[in-house]
């Protein structure tokens, strides 16, 4: 299916999810039992498949900010985690017009260096260079809004200023796709709404947003159109007022 093609109405498909289905081997502890003959253990013995998403199906547009719902357990980041090619689909498929940023550009930033040094970081981790983040720091720092802090060591930050961080560096570009997955969750309710503004805003520049998210107000004031992931199964894909109220109701 090439991506490229109109879709209905006209719009264009950015991401296209094709009965996707993502199995987990895990291996249950106390399970790999010895056996008394051989001395040997039974590895395979405790190997437990979880079967955590079952043909999911769905298409996403541009300038589209999708909002994934779903109690804990339901497969919600393993979706995200299969948009971007990081976990390998049991079968099925997701085409997608340009590979899916993860927003989290944690894996990039030091814990023992300063925040302002991994502003720099993490910019260059997503492709910026150096002199475009120092011109972009400022701005950066201002949204980030911690103060003093910056000039710490990121270790000494509580889990909520590490959030705003990252938040900050990954929002200061524009994505062609982006997921959010619960990175608004530890934020004070003062960023989340700044947040938000910067989602809002940042879907209208490019691209397509995914935010998962466990807050409902988030979800409602931030996307017209929401999916409800239920046991690996997409249960509900509409307006997020409809989705939003059958998911409440579902609780
Ligand atoms: N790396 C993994 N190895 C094995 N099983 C996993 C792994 N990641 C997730 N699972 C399992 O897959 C299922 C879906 O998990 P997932 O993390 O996608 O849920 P979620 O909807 O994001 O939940 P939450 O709201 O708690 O973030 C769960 O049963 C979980 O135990
Ligand atoms: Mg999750």
């Amino acid at each position: 299916m090439a991506v490229t093609d109109e879709g209905r109405g006209g719009r264009t498909p950015v991401v296209i999810v094709d009965d996707l289905h993502v199995k987990y081997r895990v291996f249950a502890s106390g399970k790999a039992a010895g056996s008394a003959r051989s001395g040997l253990l039974n590895l395979t013995r405790g190997v437990r498949e979880v079967h955590a998403l079952k043909g999911v199906s769905l298409t996403a547009y541009e300038n589209e900010t999708i909002g994934v719902v779903g109690s804990n357990g339901s497969g919600k980041s393993t979706l995200m985690r299969a948009l971007t090619g990081l976990t390998p689909p049991a079968s099925g498929a997701v085409y997608a017009r340009s590979r899916p940023n993860l927003l989290g550009v944690g894996a990039a930033l030091l814990p023992n260096l300063s925040g302002s040094r991994n502003i720099i970081l993490g910019g260059l981790a997503m492709g910026f260079s150096r002199e475009e983040m120092e011109e972009l720091k400022p701005q950066i720092a201002e949204f980030a809004d911690l103060g003093d802090s910056l000039d710490l060591p990121m270790r000494t930050y509580s889990s909520g200023m590490q959030a705003r961080l990252k938040f900050s560096i990954a929002a200061a570009r524009s994505h062609d796709i982006l997921i959010i997955d619960e990175a608004l969750a530890v934020g004070d309710k003062a960023f989340r709404k700044r947040s938000e503004a910067r989602i809002r805003e940042l879907a209208t520049e490019a691209g397509t947003i995914f935010l998962v998210s466990h807050s409902m107000t988030s979800i409602r004031d931030t996307c017209a159109r929401t999916i409800w992931i239920n046991r690996g199964v997409l249960e509900m894909d509409g307006p997020t007022d409809e989705v939003v109220r059958a998911y409440e109701a579902s609780r």
